[in-house]
């Protein structure tokens, strides 16, 4: 016997069959269960997604001996020819390829009949999208005829090709893309029904390459039936299906993370040599940077993505120290650049956008040692600014004019704001024969605060004569220092 292909053995055959979309499957089974029928349906949605089986659901649903029902009972006459696709009364048109005015004329004709056994003559029309203008024009006519025992069923990818007008006689349902986990659990179920052995972490690669579509994720698993000994493992899938091994696309995070340019370009030279597309790794690091970017994000695998528990860690070593927003700049750099992939070359492509991710890393450490020596110059400069103390005072001018300080050390300084007096001795008279001397001090202090102070001098009566001493020998050292020098 021909072997069919698993997408079509496991065509749903009840609405209960249909995964992923339990918004629309409840919505249609409701209003068939209440008689609530419409006569024009838009399905839109990727493909492989169930569109197709869903409709032809409907269709049994609405025609079943036992019908209408929810529940059609798959055993039938009716349910069973519609299964098999060879029902009369219920058409399939693949707009694609029926998009000649005349087809659309003689579908006009068609839906002026009775059907012939069943309750409904329902029209599937896939690719609806496909129709050309006059087609549209001729189809929209027929939809405008009172409906009677007529059923449509639009099916589309691509919604915004619909003209209103149609859209508008249309009850629309979305489909969405199948959540990763629940592809993988339908591909368990297959391959446990039909006894095939596997490798749990298999289900994921197929699943990460469907896209959300059930149908290619069979088509895969398919694939990977034909290629396998009696076993699917992960090593299978991944040479299969051309894909970069996880293991691969984290080491060239974390080298970036490490900022270890070369590492990973020798990595990226090992794959291309060992025959990985360019694409391929592309695609594979811009998922990864995706799944490590949301596991930063939410703090942990967020319920949409299917991750193992080893990938966890390595995603924790590689983001310990970086925040969320830094991934997503590289995650926005690398998405960017998507075009280029499709130029005359794609490997150096990788090659340069592939540094260009290890210099954003670098950017960040420097300006985050930037931002901290930016930190301690503005505490400097807040001590700059602190008030002017006499410590200050005679720290600074130690540090400009020492001798000064050491005559200033024995002196009474009174600081109040804007003013400085100076309680003057003896010391401190050598100074004062140069007349401008409390404007050396008014200057010395505006160059360490940038402030304006008035600088005052009172004479103090009393001589402390062991301080001149002091002060005197002082003068001699620093004298004779400078001699030696
Ligand atoms: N929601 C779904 N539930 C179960 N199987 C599905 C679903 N979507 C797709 N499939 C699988 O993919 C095959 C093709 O689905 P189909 O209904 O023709 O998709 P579409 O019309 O959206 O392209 C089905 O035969 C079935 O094996
Ligand atoms: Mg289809
Ligand atoms: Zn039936």
């Amino acid at each position: 016997m021909a072997y069919t292909v698993i997408a079509r053995r496991w065509r749903p055959k009840k609405f209960e069959d249909v995964i992923g979309q339990p918004h629309i499957v409840t919505t249609i089974k409701n209003s068939i269960r209440s008689g609530r029928i419409g006569h024009a349906y838009l399905f839109t949605g990727p493909r492989g997604v169930g569109k197709t089986s869903l409709a032809r659901i409907f269709a049994k649903a609405v025609n079943c001996v036992h019908g209408p029902t929810p529940d059609p009972c798959d055993r039938c006459e009716i349910c069973l020819s519609i299964n098999n696709g060879n029902f009369v009364d219920v058409n399939e048109i693949d707009a694609a390829s029926t998009r000649k005015i005349d087809d659309i004329r003689e579908l006009r004709e068609l839906v002026k009949y009775m059907p012939f056994k069943a309750r409904y003559k329902v029209y599937i029309l896939d690719e609806a999208h496909m129709l050309t203008g006059e087609a549209k024009d001729a189809f929209l006519k027929t939809l405008e005829e009172p409906p009677g025992h007529n059923i449509f069923i639009l099916a589309t990818t691509e919604p915004q090709k619909i003209p209103p007008t149609i859209m508008s006689r249309c009850q629309r349902f979305d489909f969405r893309r199948i959540p990763q986990s629940e592809i993988i659990g339908k591909l368990r179920r297959i391959c446990e029904e039909e006894e095939i052995s596997y490798e749990e972490s298999a289900f994921y690669y197929i699943a990460e390459e469907a896209d959300g579509s059930l149908r290619d994720a069979e088509s895969l698993l398919d694939k990977v039936i034909a290629f396998s000994d009696g076993r699917i493992t992960e090593k299978d899938v991944i040479r299969v299906l051309g894909l970069v091994e996880k293991r691969v696309l984290y080491e060239l995070c974390s080298s970036i993370a490490k900022e270890d340019v070369i590492s990973g370009l020798k990595l990226i030279q090992e794959c291309v040599e060992r025959g990985y597309e360019v694409t391929r790794i592309y695609r594979g690091l811009v998922n990864t940077l995706r799944n490590i970017l949301f596991v930063k994000l939410f703090g942990g695998i967020p319920d949409f993505l299917s991750l193992e528990k080893e990938e966890i860690e390595q995603i924790e070593a590689i983001t310990k120290d970086m925040e969320y927003y830094e991934i997503q700049n590289m995650l926005n750099y690398l998405l960017s650049k998507e075009d280029l992939f499709r130029g005359t070359f794609p490997r150096i492509t990788l090659e340069v956008l592939y540094i260009n991710l290890c210099n954003l890393t670098k950017l960040r450490r420097i300006t985050k040692v930037g931002a901290l020596a930016l930190e301690e110059k503005i505490t400097e400069e807040k001590d700059k600014r602190g008030e002017i103390t006499r410590e200050f005072l005679l720290n600074y001018i130690k540090g400009k004019v020492p001798l000064l300080a050491k005559a200033l050390e024995s002196q009474e300084i009174e600081i109040d704001k804007g003013r400085i007096t100076i309680l003057y001795d003896d010391t401190l008279k050598i100074f004062l024969s140069d007349p401008s001397f409390p404007l050396q001090i008014k200057n010395l202090i505006r160059e360490a605060k940038g402030e304006e102070v008035e600088v005052e001098l009172k004479e103090k009566k009393e001589l402390k004569k062991d301080l001149l001493e002091e002060y005197i020998q002082e003068a001699e050292r620093i004298f004779n220092t400078r001699e030696d020098t």
